[in-house]
């Protein structure tokens, strides 16, 4: 059994942002083909700002740890800003994670910079 901080023990009982937006100007979802484990995140900007932010996860409790941590971590920040939350830095928010657990951090900031990607290129093909 894996030892979880207390940290991630908290955002696995109570995850926050969980969810989906209606409309959402961006969709990123990654997964990882070994373990199985999903998530998707959606976004809603205003002024090159994540306005709003909420993700599903399907899978393990580090990962929806992570992926309620990185939500919080995200919103209200720039999109420069977002893009620049590593799995290190989600990691270390969350007060380490046992190390068979790490790649689920790297899917938190993996999903969320691809909904980023995919806002911009909507953008560039002339969307709102
Ligand atoms: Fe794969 Fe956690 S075990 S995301």
């Amino acid at each position: 059994m894996p030892i979880y901080s207390e940290v991630v023990m908290d955002h696995f009982m109570n995850p926050r942002n969980v969810g989906e937006i209606e409309n959402p100007d961006g969709v990123g979802e990654e997964g990882n083909p070994v373990c199985g484990d999903m998530m998707t995140f959606y976004i809603k900007v205003k002024d090159d700002r994540l306005e709003d932010v909420k993700f599903k996860t399907f899978g393990c409790g580090a990962a929806i740890a992570v992926s309620s941590m990185v939500s919080e971590m995200a919103k209200g920040k720039t999109l420069d800003e977002v893009l620049e939350i590593t799995p290190q830095s989600v990691a270390e928010k969350l007060e380490g994670l046992p190390k068979n657990k790490f790649h689920c951090s790297n899917l938190g900031a993996q999903a969320l910079h691809k909904a980023i990607e995919d806002y911009r290129e909507k953008q560039k093909k002339g969307g709102k």
